[in-house]
């Protein structure tokens, strides 16, 4: 039911988006799903040089939960501004400024497909919840106003934010004896990427309180629901 709600309800470019995760293409070709803004941010995940060493067991462990988590985030933070987006379309303002975060979440998201086609990486199993989760949440909030959509992305960006802060902080902890495997190799490739996506999305944060996000009515509920099922989300997927 989830996947026929997907062939049928989302744009053309979230429906290819969603579907490149199976795919073993090349990172740079996925990449044209993006728009051109997007497309010509640079990501380290093209520079990748020869691993300093084979991961250890733990490494991989680590790495292969990072992209799984991280591909079900930007999956679901993809289907949030698309709902945001159908809702806001015909809004002169609102159009190009959810549509500029959207597509720099399309690029994330083909990103770690591309991650996860490379590494082998089982995505999570809670794959359909969290499409029609997330597209619910975006189109909902929408509804309630620009200001309630807002409060939406304030709650998800900090979330997701904080998120990849902690994981950079785990890889750099992990790699403390030896930093040397943070300048090439698979670990460099996923923490370069992680840097760039955290500054997008803490870019997103502040788009959204500059947009009155904390002025939306009930913005203590709806900020504390959001950020608390994003965060259940996350830990959710990581495991499942
Ligand atoms: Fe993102
Ligand atoms: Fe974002």
């Amino acid at each position: 039911m989830a996947n026929r709600f997907i062939a049928t309800a989302l744009p053309k470019q979230l429906r290819l988006a969603t579907r490149v995760q199976y795919s073993a293409a090349p990172y740079v070709s996925m990449r044209g799903l993006a728009s051109d803004a997007s497309a010509a941010s640079s990501s380290s995940a093209e520079k990748v040089h020869p691993p300093a060493r084979p991961l250890t067991q733990k490494e991989r462990d680590f790495l292969e939960s990072a992209i799984r988590v991280n591909q079900a985030g930007e999956l679901g933070a993809n289907l949030i501004y698309a709902g945001q987006y159908a809702i806001f379309k015909n809004d002169a303002r609102l159009r190009p400024l959810i549509r500029h975060m959207w597509d720099q979440e399309v690029h994330h998201l083909n990103t770690f497909n591309s991650l996860i086609a490379k590494h082998r990486v089982r995505p999570t199993a809670m794959r359909p919840l969290w499409n029609v989760a997330g597209y619910a949440l975006g189109v909902g909030t929408a509804l309630l106003g620009e200001k309630a959509a807002m409060a939406c992305t304030e709650a998800v960006e900090t979330e997701i934010g904080g998120h990849y802060n902690d994981q950079i902080r785990a890889l750099l902890e992990m790699v403390r004896e030896e930093p040397e495997l943070l300048k090439r190799g698979e670990l460099k490739e996923l923490v370069d990427v992680i840097r760039e996506f955290r500054d997008d999305e803490l870019e997103h944060l502040d788009t959204a309180v500059e947009h009155d996000a904390k002025g939306a009515g009930g913005y203590e509920f709806i900020f504390n629901a959001i950020r608390g099922g994003c965060k259940a989300a996350i830990w959710i997927s990581s495991k499942v």
